[in-house]
């Protein structure tokens, strides 16, 4: 073997494992052993030379040639799996998950004021004893106005600003409908709140065109009206949990006799008389009265053997006054950072 042939291998191999430990990646280690023991390369150049080497040579060349090849398929399967190792390393620290970043917050819905108040006023009178009615809201003239002693032309109609649908039927102007039609099915004793929208074309601080009510109604053979001040004093009292002025005001419906409304002690100014009391100091909250008798004709009770007493309550009222809300209209607008503060 010459002299210059084993250079040639030395400078080769010792070149190749340099490259080799300098590879970083597997592409770069798999073009380093195409380049080296691939059919083109430098290793397998030198494999080819063997024969070409004078025959007392050719034994010590070729078995020199072998244990570079030998040696450089080692460098490079070992360089191989350094860099794979790495390679996942690098690939697992990048897919890294940081637990102690804060969560994405669900945001979950909250029953609406309205509906809370209205749940509240019903759990009070379901467990007084009264049952729960519903009628409709698109209600005909004579429910609404003709068998509440409202006929054409009265001038209590002017109390009511009415959306007409038609001539004869109505956006239902309060509850009051629902006595009338519970009368129609159901003989003495009664005991009966009927809960639900009613319309009026009305809007300042207290007043919505869309808002509802609670009608209330109770008859049976020996009713007063002290048994009505005393039901709708119990039913303050367990409502607002708290000592509010209250009193009642003699007032007039065609349906009750005698009538009267009962205001709340403002809030908002204790009395003082502020922008949402209109100066008064104190908040409308409902009408009621004795049933009137033209009311029991019109359903055919008699009203020897029956008496009765009937309110209207405005659930929105009454939850301006428990949560302190100094705008009736704010009920309606569903702005999402009014609504979670009832959460
Ligand atoms: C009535 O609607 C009678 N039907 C109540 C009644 C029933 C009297 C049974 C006698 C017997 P009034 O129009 O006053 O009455 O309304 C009753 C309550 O509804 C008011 O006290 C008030 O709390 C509420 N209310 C009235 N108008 C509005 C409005 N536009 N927005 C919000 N609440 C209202
Ligand atoms: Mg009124």
């Amino acid at each position: 073997m010459t002299s210059n042939s084993t250079a040639e291998l030395d400078r080769l191999l010792s070149q190749a494992l340099a490259d080799i430990s300098a590879a970083k990646d597997s592409s770069a280690v798999e073009q380093l052993r195409v380049g080296l023991l691939g059919r083109q390369g430098a290793v397998t150049g030198q494999l080819k030379l063997i024969g070409a080497q004078p025959p007392e040579e050719r034994k010590t060349f070729g078995s020199a040639v072998n244990r570079v090849r030998d040696q450089l398929t080692e460098a490079l399967s070992e360089r191989a799996s350094a860099v794979l190792v790495a390679e996942r390393e690098a690939a697992i620290k990048a897919e890294q998950i940081d637990v102690t970043l804060p969560g994405r917050a669900g945001h979950s819905g909250s029953l609406h004021p309205v509906t809370k108040t209205l749940r509240r006023i019903e759990q009070i009178f379901t467990r007084a004893g009264f049952d729960i009615a519903h009628g409709p809201e698109i209600e005909d003239d004579f429910h609404n106005f003709e068998a509440l002693n409202i006929p054409k032309n009265h001038p209590a109609r002017a109390m009511h600003d009415t959306f007409y649908v038609s001539d004869e039927t109505v956006l239902r102007t309060h509850t009051s409908p629902v006595q009338i039609r519970y009368l129609e099915k159901h003989t003495p004793p009664v005991a009966v709140i009927a809960p639900g929208r009613v319309y009026r074309c009305d809007s300042d601080v207290t007043h919505t065109p869309m808002f509802h009510q609670v009608e209330g109604l109770v008859v049976d053979s020996d009713v007063s009206f002290a048994d009505l001040k005393g039901a709708l004093v119990f039913f303050l009292e367990e409502f607002f949990e708290q000592d509010l002025p209250v009193r009642f005001r003699p007032s007039f419906f065609p349906f009750t006799e005698p009538s009267a409304e009962v205001d709340m002690g403002c809030v908002f100014c204790a009395g003082e008389g502020c922008r949402i009391c209109g100066h008064t100091g104190w908040i409308e909250v409902l009408g009621c009265g004795m049933v009137h008798t033209e009311v029991f004709r019109q359903v055919g009770i008699d009203n020897e053997t029956y008496t009765g007493y009937a309110f209207g309550l405005g659930i929105e009222r009454l939850a301006m006054l428990r949560y302190g809300v100094d705008d009736l209209r704010l009920f309606f607008e569903n702005e999402v950072s009014f609504l979670r503060q009832f959460s």
